[in-house]
């Protein structure tokens, strides 16, 4: 197991290139699973997820092969198999989306339910709702989701919060399902859009992806497609809190402006300047920061994905930031590790007063999640002297190569293994 040892206080400097979106990958990926023809995803981001969606797939029968450093070929030629095992979905909750493709594809699925996880409960009752409602028979037993249906009818389903994973389960379940599904107050994330224009090169019928209602018309069969993940808007939101909070200059190639709305205002607020380049964006922090209100919310809102990141920044600005976390119950857990290196916050229930700024002070830190450690990371990259962030394994499930594109930036950043 690996750490960052970062020494603070370089600001980030120069031109970087984002990976392809991790969220957008995983259920392209299980996608895979709905035709017996191969299909070729171009900017896959080489990730930890990846690697163990690629072995959830290979335990299916599913053929994976790198056709380029980013380029993979799947072919689910014939499935062996109708089940995301404990042990995957345990490591990988979107392990959980492989129930729609599985019931479509094979009339029946044996899913692990991922139980709790660091950020919160996070149920999935909305995803067998879902399919219950084109008609699967689902039961519980042994920890697993067992379903099955001869095959699934096209039904109204309609969400009791637009859930990620729960809209792209029941999207493609309800590709090959017999007759027209429309999933209503379904999530409009840019990640939902993408996995549906894959649906839609693989022959499926589908409209209104990206607004609160998705129609589906069933198909017969869908078949192979080749498709370009869209870049890590999550991605691009780390790296910009990172040059902001080091008072740094970055240009991100491939920032998806128009995913970005509700992040480049917020960064803007606390003073960030951010402008459109040519491929891309800049930003620039040449200023004090200063204080905001930021609320997390399903997209067009600003992502939960991105709080850590924000709350580290904003240990920084001149004065009382308030946060709230409306997504996930128990996502500040990088809050403790913060206040040991210097940051002033409290917290009361899903709201975080951030008074700044705080001279942060190197500290060993861990973290419990994939974004945690991205918030610890900012921290450390505008902390005086070293921090040690631990459990990198976080890190490398959702970010691609992320030492060497800081140390690229001018960041002076390793990687080393666990003391
Ligand atoms: C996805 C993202 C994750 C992001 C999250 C919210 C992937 C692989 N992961 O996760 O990075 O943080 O969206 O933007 O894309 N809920 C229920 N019942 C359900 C399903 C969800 O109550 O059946 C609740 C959850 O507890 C949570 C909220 O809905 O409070 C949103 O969760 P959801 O959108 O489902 O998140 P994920 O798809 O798991």
């Amino acid at each position: 197991m690996d750490r960052m040892i970062i020494h603070g206080g370089a600001p980030l400097r120069g031109v970087v290139e984002l990976s392809g979106s991790k969220n957008a990958t995983l259920p392209i990926m299980m996608a895979a699973v709905l035709t017996a023809e191969p299909v070729i995803i171009r900017n896959v981001p080489r990730l930890r997820d990846v690697a163990t969606a690629i072995e959830l797939l290979g335990g299916l029968g599913v053929a994976a092969r790198w056709r380029g450093d980013h380029e993979l070929e799947l072919q689910a030629r014939e499935l062996i198999g109708h089940e995301a095992p404990y042990e995957l979905v345990k490591t990988m909750r979107a392990s959980f989306v492989m129930l729609g493709p599985l019931l479509a594809r094979g009339g029946r699925a044996r899913v692990s339910t991922p139980g709790g996880c660091a950020i919160g409960a996070r149920p999935v009752n909305l995803h067998i709702a879902g399919v219950r409602a084109l008609g699967a028979r689902v039961q519980l037993r042994n920890g697993y989701v067992e379903a099955h249906a001869a095959r699934l009818v096209g039904a109204r389903v309609w969400l009791d919060n637009p859930s990620v994973g729960a809209t792209e389960n029941i999207l493609m379940a309800a590709t090959l399902a017999r007759g027209r599904t429309v999933i209503e107050n379904a999530a409009r994330e840019p990640e939902v859009g993408d996995l549906a224009r894959m649906l839609a090169a693989m022959g499926a019928r589908i409209t209104g992806a990206g607004t609160h209602v998705i129609e589906i018309e069933g198909v017969e069969r869908l078949h192979g497609a080749e498709h370009s993940v869209i870049p890590d808007r999550i991605e691009a939101g780390s790296l910009m809190a990172a040059a902001a909070a080091t008072g740094g200059d970055v240009i991100i190639r491939g920032a998806p402006l128009q995913d970005l709305d509700a992040v480049i205002v917020k960064l803007g607020e606390a003073g960030g300047e951010i402008t459109p380049v040519e491929g891309g964006l800049r930003i620039v922090r040449a200023g004090t920061l200063r204080p905001i209100e930021l609320r997390t919310l399903p997209y067009p809102g600003f992502p939960t994905d991105l709080q850590a990141q924000m709350m580290a920044l904003l240990t920084q600005a001149h004065g009382a930031s308030v946060i709230t976390e409306t997504i996930f119950e128990n996502r500040f857990m990088h809050a403790q590790e913060l206040i040991r290196m210097g940051a002033d916050i409290v917290m009361k229930g899903s709201t975080a007063v951030v008074r700044g700024p705080s001279r942060l002070s190197g500290a060993p830190v861990m973290a419990t999640d994939l974004r945690a450690s991205m918030g610890l990371i900012v921290a450390g990259l505008a902390a005086e002297n070293t921090t040690t962030v631990s459990r990198v394994y976080h890190l490398d499930r959702g970010y691609e190569a992320l030492d060497r594109k800081l140390a690229a930036l001018g960041a002076r950043i390793e990687r080393a293994p666990e003391a």
